[in-house]
């Protein structure tokens, strides 16, 4: 059964009505299903089992603790990209062992906390950076494993703004370079291996596996001790209904054929983000206004780009689903936010039913990059997160107040 189904004309979130969860919690809210985590969590450690790659669970996609926590305790690693998000996978409980950091600007104080936490691998993405990173290793006297994140000049076909392997983009290093440094002696630095991210939401794997023939062709140059192979996240997700779910066992099996030609056994890493979590959420949210805009009704909602940065962003598609699901007439709509900015909308040019004040919709796939990408602007307070397990569920984040927004503020 979907995750988010209809039982008696009635939206439900597993066993829990989300009329419950709105009513009890208030709107904006982002609600997630333990079951569904768990269920991708298993069908990727299934797919590459043959390949027992460290799963490194992509911190940027949603950085809640109790999040955090239950992809640890399912034996993921996390995969950090700043201070912040090494702290929080510290707070969650993960083991530095299970912690790699990439980034592309960390900053001196970054590098040294992940030197002090002893995490397992840190990736470089510029001649600069390994130079830096050989200083401050030399000063507090260790000696990090260190894989360099290559730009193998790929560039997939998803949206530009998440696109990140082509010669153009701020990541990585590029292969030449990458040769010269490796040619170098970094007297504090343990070089073990290669990086690569090329993009998110890449719907065929034909560049990912263009991009592993040129960064192993690269690996197969190196000595014997790199060893990492670091293939990044970008796992697709089905964001529109008509589209099926990414199977990862196709993937799998395409690594699988390509590392089975390199002449060593190597370990591999991966990162997925928005493939383990996106789907397993919701956002819920209340109509304040429903009007006729020309041709089009515009609904707006309690919720805009403040709270889910993505459509406005990237033209992001978020299937929308009302509460009820009510007689079969619809209306060409929009959905927009409250924020005083025309790029605020959910959702453009659906086929809705008539809606007025206070009725509810969940807005689909909304795991990854959804609060982690919120705002405070227009001083909203950000909402709550709720975590549905089965037939009962936990408030995770409680809804930020006006106090909250105050809190850090100084009038001198
Ligand atoms: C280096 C790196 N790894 C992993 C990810 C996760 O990507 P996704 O959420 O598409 O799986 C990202 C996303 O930006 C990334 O930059």
């Amino acid at each position: 059964m979907n995750t988010f189904h209809y039982i008696n004309k009635k939206l439900f979130c597993d066993q829990i009505p989300l009329e419950k969860l709105a009513s009890e919690f208030g709107t904006p809210l982002y609600i997630y299903s333990t079951k569904r985590l768990r269920e991708n969590v298993n069908r990727l450690q299934t797919a590459f089992d043959a390949l027992n790659p460290q799963i490194c669970y992509a911190v940027k996609a949603n950085d809640n603790l109790a999040l955090l926590q239950l992809f640890h305790k399912l034996g993921l690693g996390f995969d950090v990209v700043s201070g912040g998000e090494l702290h929080r996978a510290i707070q969650a409980g993960a083991n530095p062992e299970q912690i790699a950091f990439a980034g592309v600007g960390k900053t001196d104080a970054e590098l040294k906390l992940a030197l002090h936490s002893d995490i397992s691998k840190i990736s470089v993405e510029s001649a600069e950076e390994l130079d830096v990173l050989n200083r401050i290793a030399g000063e507090l006297n260790c000696r990090p494993s260190v894989l360099l994140r290559l730009n193998p000049n790929i560039a997939p076909k998803t949206h530009h703004h998440i696109v990140t392997g082509n010669a153009e983009s701020k990541f990585g290093i590029a292969i030449d370079l990458a040769r010269e440094l490796r040619a170098q002696n970094w007297d504090n630095l343990n070089l073990r291996g290669v990086h690569i991210h090329i993009g998110s939401q890449i719907p065929d794997p034909t560049p990912v596996l263009a991009a592993m023939d040129v960064v192993l062709d690269f690996l197969e140059e190196c000595p014997p001790n790199w060893d990492i192979f670091d293939l990044g996240g970008g796992f697709p997700v089905a964001y529109r209904p008509e589209l099926v779910p990414s199977s990862f066992a196709n993937f799998a099996q395409i690594a699988a054929n390509r590392l089975a030609r390199f002449p060593r056994p190597l370990k591999l890493i991966l990162e997925p983000g928005r493939s383990l979590i996106a789907d397993s959420s919701a956002l819920l949210l209340t109509v304040q206004i429903s009007k006729q805009t020309g041709t089009h009704r515009t609904i707006v909602v309690d919720g805009g780009m403040n709270t889910l940065l993505r459509p406005a962003l990237y033209d992001a598609y978020h299937h929308v689903l009302p509460f009820h699901e009510k007689n079969k007439k619809t209306y060409p709509t929009h959905i927009a936010g409250p924020i005083c900015e025309s790029a605020d909308y959910l959702a453009r040019d659906r086929h809705l039913p008539d809606m007025s004040r206070n009725d509810r919709i969940a807005l689909l796939t909304t795991g990854a990059y959804g609060y982690s990408m919120a705002s405070h602007y227009n001083a909203h307070p950000r909402p709550a997160e709720v975590l549905v397990d089965g037939d009962s569920y936990h408030l995770i984040r409680r809804r930020e107040t006006y106090t909250d927004l105050d809190s850090r503020d100084i009038i001198p």
